[in-house]
Order: structure tokens, then C-alpha cells, then sequence
């Protein structure tokens, strides 16, 4: 059985779907601060706080772990900004003591949930891999702590992990059955579609004086369910006895402004509404590109979504569904 934490989030549940259609038992384990219960259709449930290392144990007691999926975290940089107590709690601490339980129960395979947001503002895109790791805010920090971790277990005490580095998640389940619900909302392309369905009067666009060619930042947007795809095979991966702990990036390699996004949107919906500009938000890189060769060749993972008006469609479909009521 694979323990998929934090498998009630937005990522966490397309990974547990996908595992469930691949032949896998699943148990979600998520205390539900941001999960939400609805989104586990697969597999078991365990409503569980990493943080509480006794009701951990039970868990593994209970149930037959033969490895991790680990999402469970905070992800607002915003938030880690104004809280970083809460980030190295929840983000670091508590992952100390899922690795804690897993080393006593044996369980010695991990994959782990990381992020573009260790690079801080790169040096060069697109990025690589090995490109200095100097995050700038408190998320960052958390997840950072988190790959040292990990290489310090894999180093002394025969853990295996695959970190994935994320760049921009984003997109829903192409059967529209889960998808991206965050509160509160601070991604863009759900905010934006917010303002195509009426539920708030326009979209912001936080700086238009950066370093790029419309002057708003650029990102890679991977679809979620890309994203799914890349953690089965990294779990394949560290299947094979011979291969050895590993870290990947995972973006498509291209990037688009905070303006295309915008224009993509209003294409995809057939709305127009507001777009105002604001002062630039704090932290924000001017560009972040994936360099993602390394999961291509190694991992064989090939993206299937890497079209943003895919990606965006995916997104509206399920926004449409899970604001019904907002539509007349
Ligand atoms: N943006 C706007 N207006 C908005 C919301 C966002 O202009 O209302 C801009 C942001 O300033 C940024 C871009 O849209 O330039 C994308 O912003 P998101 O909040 O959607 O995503 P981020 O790039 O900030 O964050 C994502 C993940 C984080 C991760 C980070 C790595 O959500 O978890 O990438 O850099 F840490």
C-alpha cells in the first residue's frame, strides 16, 4: 500500500487517482487544514496530523506501507512570509517525524513534494538541477531543510527518495472530478478565472516592470496531471534496487507571461473583464523555466499537457464545477 500524505490537497489527490487506476492501494492520510475530504475517491482515508507521532505510528502499525508519497505541507509564500514559524513546523518539522516513523517501521522509500521556490531568483533559465539552491522566503527555506533531510537519510541510513521540484502546478483532472480548490485562493490561473465567472470584479497583475518582454513575470505552468504522471514513475523508479536517490525538476520548458495567462483565459472562457495593475508582490523572480531533460531521460516522463490553452480548458471545466452557483 503507498501512503499518499496530504492526498485530500490539489495535487495530492490527482496522484491518488492515478495510482488507483494503475493497480495501486492507497492511504490517504491528511488532517484536512487545506485537504478536502471530498477529494479522496480512491483508495483509504485516514484522517491523521503528521505532527501527532503517535496516531502516526498506529497508522503504521494498521496498515502494510511499502512506500510514501509526502504532499502534505503549507504552500502560500505569502503566508510563510508573515508566519515562517508555521512553515518549518508543519513543512519541516512534521516531515522529521513522518521520516522518524517510516525508519522504525522500515519503510525506506519516499517521494517527496518539492518545489521551483528552492532556486530562488535564478543566476540562469532554463534551470537546472544542480543551479545553486538559495531560496527567498520561508517556503522555500522549509522545503530545502526538508531535501537536506532527506539527503542525510539517504546518506546514513539507506532512506530512498525522489524529490520533485514543481514549477508552476496547475490545471485540473481531465474527467473534471477533482481539481485546484484553495482558501484562501492566491494561484493565478484561479484567480483569474474567478473574474471570468463573476465571482470577483477583475484580475490583478502584480508588477508589469520586470525583467521580461511584456514586463510581467513568466512561469511554467505544468498541468497536475503531467505532474501525477512524473510521481508514478519516480515510484517506478525507486522500485528498481539499483538505483539511487534522486532529485528532478518538472516544468515544461516554456514559459509564459502573467499577461499571456490572462489572454489565454479570456480565449479558453469567452469572458472579458477587468485587468488592473498593482505594484510588484514581494519575492516574485522575474522568470522561472524548467530545465526538465533529466526527468525526460531518466525517468522517461514525457508531459501531455504543455499546451496552456489545455491547461487553462482543464481548469475552467472544474472552476466551472465547483462555482455551479455562480453561473446563471
Ligand atoms: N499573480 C498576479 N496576480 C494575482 C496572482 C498572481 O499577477 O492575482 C502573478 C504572481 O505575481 C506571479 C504569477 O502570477 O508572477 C504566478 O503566481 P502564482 O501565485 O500563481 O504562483 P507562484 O509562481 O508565485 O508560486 C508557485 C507555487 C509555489 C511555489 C512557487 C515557486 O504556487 O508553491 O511557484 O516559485 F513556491
Amino acid at each position: 500500500m503507498i501512503l499518499i500524505t496530504g492526498g485530500a490537497g490539489y495535487i495530492g489527490s490527482h496522484i491518488n487517482k492515478l495510482l488507483n487506476k494503475s493497480g495501486y492501494d492507497t492511504l490517504v492520510l491528511d488532517n484536512l487544514v487545506k485537504g478536502h475530504e471530498e477529494a479522496v475517491k480512491w483508495g483509504k482515508f485516514v484522517n491523521v496530523d503528521l505532527g501527532d507521532e503517535n496516531e502516526l505510528k498506529s497508522v503504521f502499525e494498521t496498515y502494510d506501507i511499502e512506500a510514501v508519497m509526502h504532499f502534505a505541507a503549507f504552500s502560500s509564500v505569502a503566508e510563510s512570509v508573515q508566519e515562517p514559524e508555521k512553515y518549518f513546523k508543519n513543512n519541516y518539522e512534521n516531515t522529521r517525524n513522518l521520516l522518524k516513523v517510516m525508519n522504525e517501521f522500515g519503510v525506506k522509500r519516499i517521494i517527496f513534494s518539492s518545489t521551483a521556490a528552492l532556486y530562488g531568483i535564478p543566476e540562469t533559465v532554463p534551470i537546472k538541477e544542480d543551479a545553486p539552491l538559495q531560496p527567498i522566503n520561508p517556503y522555500g527555506e522549509s522545503k530545502l531543510m526538508v531535501e537536506n533531510l532527506l539527503k542525510d537519510e539517504s546518506d546514513f541510513r539507506g532512506l530512498k527518495y525522489v524529490s520533485l521540484r514543481y514549477f508552476n502546478a496547475a490545471g485540473a483532472d481531465i474527467d473534471c472530478e477533482i481539481g485546484e480548490n484553495h482558501n484562501p485562493e492566491s494561484h493565478l490561473i484561479p484567480l483569474v478565472l474567478d473574474a471570468a465567472i463573476g465571482k470577483r470584479d477583475s484580475i490583478s497583475i502584480f508588477g508589469d516592470d520586470y525583467n521580461t518582454d511584456d514586463g510581467t513575470c513568466v512561469r511554467d505552468y505544468i498541468h497536475v496531471e503531467d505532474l501525477a504522471d512524473a510521481h508514478l514513475k519516480a515510484l517506478q523508479y525507486l522500485e528498481e534496487p539499483f538505483n539511487d536517490s534522486n532529485v528532478f525538476n518538472l516544468g515544461n520548458g516554456s514559459g509564459f507571461s502573467v499577461r499571456e495567462v490572462i489572454d489565454t483565459c479570456k480565449k479558453v472562457t469567452g469572458v472579458d473583464f477587468e485587468v488592473k495593475t498593482e505594484g510588484r508582490r514581494e519575492g516574485d523572480p522575474d522568470i522561472l523555466i524548467a530545465d526538465a531533460a533529466k526527468a525526460r531521460e531518466i525517468l522517461k516522463w514525457e508531459p501531455k499537457y504543455p499546451d496552456l490553452e489545455d491547461i487553462v480548458e482543464t481548469a475552467w471545466n472544474w472552476h466551472k464545477k465547483l462555482n455551479s452557483n455562480y453561473i446563471a
